[in-house]
């Protein structure tokens, strides 16, 4: 009779799903497949480029080709999207490191190749400011690369990098960016929990 319960609770152990759905706060997006809690669920929860990590702040935390960490917000598993923000509240720091050609992650909006320039003066209203200004002191601007030989002269701005195929929101104040990963990664995402079911 032990012996019976022994093997029927060794048996609804092994049953049990290693792939719960689980979430870095009670206020934080649902991790399941395709996303995987990193170090938490076994690497069948998920696929590699979609291992999520919790930070100290209990944020749901994303790495993104090359050492960009960007925080998750809101996961969309209909429309296979997450809505991402950047963990010190300022894009362009970060993403000059960012290539997404071997990311699952594709931005939603349009992409384009940006400019950052350093200038010292302030009030060039014809373009637009970014947050890297205060840090800096003097005024960061940006501008579409392909454009420049269009703009005025940025006399006495010193060019600071290029910051390619990103939408133009990541430089908005309070961006609301999305990034989508293709339907075949999982099919139907919704039904499915693991690799292997
Ligand atoms: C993060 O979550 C843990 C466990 O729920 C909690 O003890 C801790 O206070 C949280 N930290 C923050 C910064 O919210
Ligand atoms: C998720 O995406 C679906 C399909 O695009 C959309 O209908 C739905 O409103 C979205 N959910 C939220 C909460 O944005
Ligand atoms: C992005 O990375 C790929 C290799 O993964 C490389 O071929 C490509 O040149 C890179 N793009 C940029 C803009 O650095
Ligand atoms: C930045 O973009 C401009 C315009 O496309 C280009 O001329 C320049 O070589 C790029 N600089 C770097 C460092 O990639």
């Amino acid at each position: 009779m032990i012996f019976l319960i022994l093997l029927l609770v060794l048996k609804l152990s092994a049953g049990q799903d290693e792939c719960t759905l689980t979430t870095c706060s009670h206020h934080g997006p649902t991790i399941r497949f395709p996303f995987r809690l990193n170090n938490h669920q076994p690497q069948h929860c998920g696929y590699p480029s979609f291992d999520l990590s919790c930070s100290q702040t209990n944020d749901t935390v994303l790495d993104l080709p090359f050492s960009v960490k960007v925080l998750i917000n809101y996961i969309n598993y209909t429309s296979q999207s997450i809505h991402i923000t950047d963990p010190y509240g300022c894009f362009p720091r970060q993403l000059r490191n960012l290539n997404l050609s071997s990311s699952p992650f594709q931005f939603s909006d349009f992409v384009y190749d940006f400019s950052l320039f350093n200038c010292p003066a302030k009030g060039r209203q014809f373009y637009h400011r970014t947050c890297l200004s205060d840090e800096s002191g003097s005024e960061v601007i940006v501008v579409y690369s392909d454009f420049f030989i269009y703009y005025e002269p940025l006399l006495s701005c010193r060019k600071m990098y290029n910051i390619s195929s990103v939408s133009f929101e990541v430089f908005d104040q309070t961006p609301d960016l999305q990034l989508k990963w293709p339907k075949q990664i999982c099919g139907n995402c919704k039904h499915k929990t693991s690799i292997v079911d």
